[in-house]
């Protein structure tokens, strides 16, 4: 096998689950994705709609002055926590696009303020869902008023109340960022659980914010595991729980209205002349569902997304193919889970993402560790963005759909094909900005190297 394989390698008359086993990149499409999604979606026992996504959308409205205050980085914005959208012709043939075959973008959300990663979007909304619950219960806000001031959270009494309680996570690198440094910044003592692949930059970064960092020789689960384990003995402790909160999930979705309103402004329509393909990293799967959800409630039929996983961890994969019910790793496809995308390096899905998924997604598709880092440098030269390994997995997408047999075979069945001249392809990266220089210089010579 070659040591950079591209989608137009696979092998077209082989199941992608022949692939998936061999460790080579492939893609699997969803025979259950529903046309029209319905209104409301169960989850984890319970029913998510737009309602939902939109009282996340809202929360961050009105924490916008406090978050504001407390971070410097966010007065250019009046405290929103967005990334923009980018246009990225340069890239087409990195994406495998040919002419006529649609334009491509870059949803950037490497560039996220905060955490520098799209888990700041679901991580700083369960942070703040607690912190409005706190400051209910303790007083701290009129309920029901909508004329309060929420920079009065930042005040010593606010404080005082946060300063009681434990914000804990387990996590491969960015959720714990993204809880920690919000969690601190409003007075929370915020515990991070790492798994032994996390980065050490990220693990001093969070330390700096004075975090408490508990590091674990095992893998994303254990640490997840082990942090639910500690927090569920201290009634005074909240667990964000990457693999089942629904606060997470619906934190993410708020992307979608946002995108909505981007799309828009640059003039980019999505109807049935018009589909939308989206291309989303996929660790544990609650980004990238939550964000899924959200945009097939606002666009409906015409948004088709695929979830993009390293060869050795396609948790989502495995998941979606043995449907609900089960609950496969990737160990038990013979895979190490063993990859440098370290947000991606989960054994495991979340359930509740997979439910959730089961009728929205079109299609999941893996990628090696040596295209990651091509492609980085491939970004980098077309467009000057730094990104992380694993924010660059969506990139591979539009090549798999339009350079393989299995994606034209999709594409003619779903009708798509007529329409792909007038496409929209939109690749989310998904984090890099924090990621310190000598760091990013390893993955740039590594990329390099590979040609
Ligand atoms: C950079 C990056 N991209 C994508 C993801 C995927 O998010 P999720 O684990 O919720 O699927 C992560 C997760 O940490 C990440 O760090």
């Amino acid at each position: 096998m070659p040591s950079v394989v591209s989608p137009q390698d696979c092998l077209q008359d082989d199941a992608p689950a022949a692939q998936l086993r061999r460790a080579e990149p492939c893609l699997w499409l969803n025979p259950h994705r529903q046309s029209i999604p319905a209104a409301r979606q169960a989850v984890a026992g319970d029913h998510i709609s737009l309602d939902d996504t939109e009282k996340a959308a809202a929360r961050f409205v009105r924490f916008a002055p406090l978050l504001e205050s407390v971070f410097p980085e966010l007065q250019a914005t009046g405290g929103v926590i967005e990334s923009p959208l980018l246009p990225a012709s340069s890239l087409h043939a990195a994406a495998g696009l040919a002419a006529g075959q649609g334009a491509l973008w870059i949803k950037a959300d490497h560039r996220l303020p905060v955490a520098g990663s799209i888990k700041a979007r679901g991580g700083i909304h369960e942070v703040l869902e607690l912190a409005e619950r706190l400051a209910l219960q303790h007083g701290l806000l009129t309920p029901r008023s909508g004329a309060d001031d929420y920079r009065a959270l930042a005040n010593p009494a606010a404080r005082a109340v946060f300063a009681r309680y434990t914000v804990a996570v387990g996590s491969t690198g960015n959720l714990g960022l993204s809880i920690g440094v919000a969690a601190s910044a409003l007075g929370f003592h915020a515990v991070v659980h790492m798994s032994a692949d996390a980065k050490e930059w990220k693990k001093q970064r969070l330390r700096q914010r004075g975090v408490q960092v508990v590091e674990h020789a095992g893998d994303y689960e254990g640490a997840v595991a082990a942090g639910r384990a500690q927090a569920a003995q201290d009634p005074f402790s909240h667990f964000v729980d990457d693999e089942r909160s629904l606060s997470l999930l619906l934190g993410y979705s708020a992307a979608a209205l946002h995108l909505r309103q981007q799309l828009q402004d640059a003039g980019i329509a999505v109807d049935a002349q018009h589909p939308l393909f989206v291309y989303l990293p996929c660790g544990v799967g609650g980004a990238p569902a939550g964000i899924t959800f959200g945009l097939r409630q606002v666009l409906g039929a015409h948004v088709h997304c695929f979830f993009a996983e390293p060869v050795q961890s396609p948790c989502f994969m495995v998941q979606m193919m043995a449907g609900q019910g089960a609950h496969p790793s990737v160990y038990d496809w013979g895979l190490t889970n063993r990859t440098e995308a370290d947000g991606l390096a989960v054994p495991r899905a979340s359930l509740p993402a997979a439910e959730l998924m089961e009728p929205l997604l079109a299609g999941c598709f893996t990628v090696c560790d040596d295209t990651l880092f091509r492609q980085l440098v491939q970004v980098l030269d077309a467009t000057g963005e730094r990104i992380e390994p694993s924010a660059a997995a969506g990139l591979s997408g539009p090549g798999f759909l339009t350079g393989t047999e299995t994606g034209r075979t999709w594409l003619h069945a779903q009708g798509l094909w007529p329409h792909l001249a007038q496409a929209t392809h939109l690749v989310w990266t998904t984090g890099g900005l924090y990621v310190p220089p000598e760091a990013y210089a390893r993955f740039e010579e590594r990329g390099r190297a590979l040609g």
